[in-house]
């Protein structure tokens, strides 16, 4: 998830300054490298651009002194293609004529590029945001003009991006959008356009918001709104924004965890045609099925959809897996592991001490590194033998929300793939998880009353729906400081069963494969005074035998287990805010654990 910006005055002024600092303003969504480009009156274009932190690269290229008409910032948040200064935006055509810069995947970026080198184009990095360039280059050469060779672009590139350009010579920016985000600003003399509204604001609170399939013409004093589908023009009123800064930075959403949640469908639906596109899934997924033993390491949210990666891959691809906590792997399996085996370790952070840890003393051994990490340019993302990106973009409240349904997606992907099944399933996440959001909210009133004042609780899961409850369950402790057991259903009567009393409340996250075994499970409770809050797909046997029952929509049994984390992120954000605590900054926890 990069970071977009670009500006268009009326004559040529130092834009270094105003660059940098909307650079500074998208750094908070995570990013590897920096570039900027100026387009100045007299058609020529000064490009600069490396890895390295927004401050520390502009310093070292001297943007300051970039001065021009208009100008491109861009932060390269790398899913594919390393983080390097070539792979850096923006990006020029072949001729030096063009320059622009993307934000999101373009899915079909490996055929564009063979298509465009056979074409006679100059190209010149891995990265998918220059297929943008040169798509629109193609026409640019056939002689269509700006407009009309954006149109036709934007039917070649496939995939959720938005992506910013423009032409030396001329006086205008030009922005389009498919998925991703992109709001134009209008200030006094000038106008802007961004992936994100708080890199605007500082400089006009007059926004007009893009959508997907429409193209934006920037003049100093004007845009125009224009249809991909034909070139019409759309009216479209401008909005005043009244929220404070750091509001609009949370997109309005009280915290960044609620935000977080609700980014979920989006951030699925963009992994989906990723790795629908990928050409590293194919010999990942090899490299898993061949191994002698496989490993799932990871620490926390990430562990735990090992655990659900474990029972995808079991299911469909009859491959057994062993989900393994990370200083344990070295404990329990450090003398049992050898060269035939692979680790594939999980992580959103990529620098999780423990498992960059559990990694070392897996390379020592031989073993296969491979890796399921968010951040780009992270230690595990840059030392394993292949990753996959979470794409997810910037996570910033503590508790991991759509980084572990991404990894959840990603497990599912891998185990359709190496089981030989159709992936389309897949293809309904997005549009389900809005379904759950959107409905589950008005249900939880009931189980968060019933959880409310209590310090202790349990949260009761099985096959799939285990590591679900096992999430849940560091969610509440996370946030709320109570303590919260995650167990499996059946361990339940061997133990903890003693702790029931009337009014105990026992949180079920029930599979729709699983109900009869889950029904009993719920009687050894309610028979000795036990709440039982069961969060399933709608069955009558369920809600006959529960107190409370969290409906989710009809999903089946591989998607029903990504569902049901989304009431247990809800319920948990609820009782922190109704304990008075601040979900995104839980005391003593950091979002990236760094040390042993
Ligand atoms: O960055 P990682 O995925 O390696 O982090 C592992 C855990 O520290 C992390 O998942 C932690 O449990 C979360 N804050 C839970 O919400």
């Amino acid at each position: 998830m990069c970071g977009i910006f670009g500006i268009v005055v009326e004559r040529e002024q130092p834009l270094g300054q105003i660059l940098t600092e909307a650079g500074q303003r998208l750094s908070y969504r995570g990013y590897d490298s920096v570039g900027c480009a100026t387009l100045s009156g007299n058609g020529t274009i000064d490009l600069r651009k490396d890895v390295g932190k927004v401050d520390e690269v502009a310093t070292r290229l001297n943007f300051g002194a970039m001065s021009g008409q208009r100008g491109i910032v861009q932060l390269r948040w790398a899913t594919f293609g390393a983080p390097s200064q070539v792979n850096a935006q923006p990006h020029l055509d072949s001729d030096g004529d063009l320059v622009g810069a993307h934000n999101g995947n373009v899915v079909n970026n490996i055929e564009l590029r063979q298509q465009f080198i056979a074409e006679g184009m100059t190209v010149r990095s891995t990265n998918d945001g220059e297929s943008c360039i040169h798509a629109v280059e193609r026409y640019v050469d056939r002689g269509y003009g700006m407009v009309e060779a954006i149109r036709s672009a934007y039917q070649d590139l496939e995939g959720d991006y938005a992506f910013i350009i423009g032409r030396a010579g001329e006086k205008q920016l030009y922005a389009f959008k498919k998925g991703s985000g992109l709001v134009v600003g209008i200030a006094d003399g000038a106008t802007c356009v961004s992936s994100d509204l708080p890199s605007i604001l500082p400089l006009t609170r007059r926004i007009l918001r893009v959508q997907d399939g429409e193209i934006v013409i920037l003049w100093a004093d004007h845009v125009e709104l224009r249809r991909v589908e034909d070139g019409s023009l759309i009216e479209r009123e401008v909005e005043e924004i009244a929220e404070s800064m750091e509001s609009v930075r949370k997109g309005g959403y009280a915290h960044f965890m609620l935000k977080e949640i609700h980014e979920q469908p989006q951030a699925a639906a963009e992994l989906f045609h990723l790795l629908e596109a990928s050409r590293h899934v194919a010999p990942m997924v090899e490299r898993m099925a061949q191994a002698r033993h496989l490993y799932l390491i990871g620490c926390g949210t990430s562990y735990h959809a090992c655990l659900l990666g474990s029972v995808y891959l079991a299911r469909l691809a009859g491959r057994a897996a062993v989900p393994v906590l990370a200083p344990q792997f070295i404990a329990q399996y450090g003398s049992a592991i050898g060269e035939e085996d692979v680790g594939l370790f999980v992580s959103q952070s990529g620098e999780t001490k423990d498992v960059l840890n559990a990694m070392e003393i897996a390379r020592q051994h031989g073993m296969g590194v491979l890796g399921l990490v968010n951040v780009p340019g992270s230690t595990l993302m840059n030392e394993s033998e292949r990753y996959l990106p979470l794409a997810c973009g910037y996570e910033i409240s503590v508790p991991a929300t759509k980084t572990f349904m991404n990894q959840g997606l990603a497990f599912l992907y891998l185990a359709l793939r190496m089981g030989g099944h159709a992936t389309d399933v897949l293809a309904r996440l997005p549009n389900l998880l809005e379904e759950t959001i959107a409905t589950v909210d008005p249900q939880l009133g009931p189980a968060e009353q019933a959880l409310a004042d209590r310090q202790d609780m349990y949260y009761l899961g099985y096959g799939a729906t285990y590591g679900i409850a096992l999430e849940g369950a560091l969610k509440l402790k996370e946030i709320t400081y109570a303590h919260c057991e995650g167990i499996l259903s059946t361990e339940f009567k061997h133990g903890p069963l003693s702790a029931v009393q009337e009014g105990y409340p026992i949180v079920f996250v029930v599979g729709p494969e699983d109900v009869s075994l889950l029904v009993s499970a719920i009687n050894e409770t309610t028979t000795r005074g036990g709440r039982a809050i069961v969060i399933g797909e709608k069955n009558p046997r369920l809600r006959a035998n529960a107190h409370d029952m969290i409906i989710l929509p009809q999903a089946g049994p591989l998607l029903s287990p990504l569902l049901a984390v989304v009431p247990l992120q809800l319920l948990a954000y609820r009782l922190s805010l109704a304990r008075g605590y601040d979900p995104d900054f839980p005391r003593n926890l950091s979002k990236t654990l760094t040390v042993d």
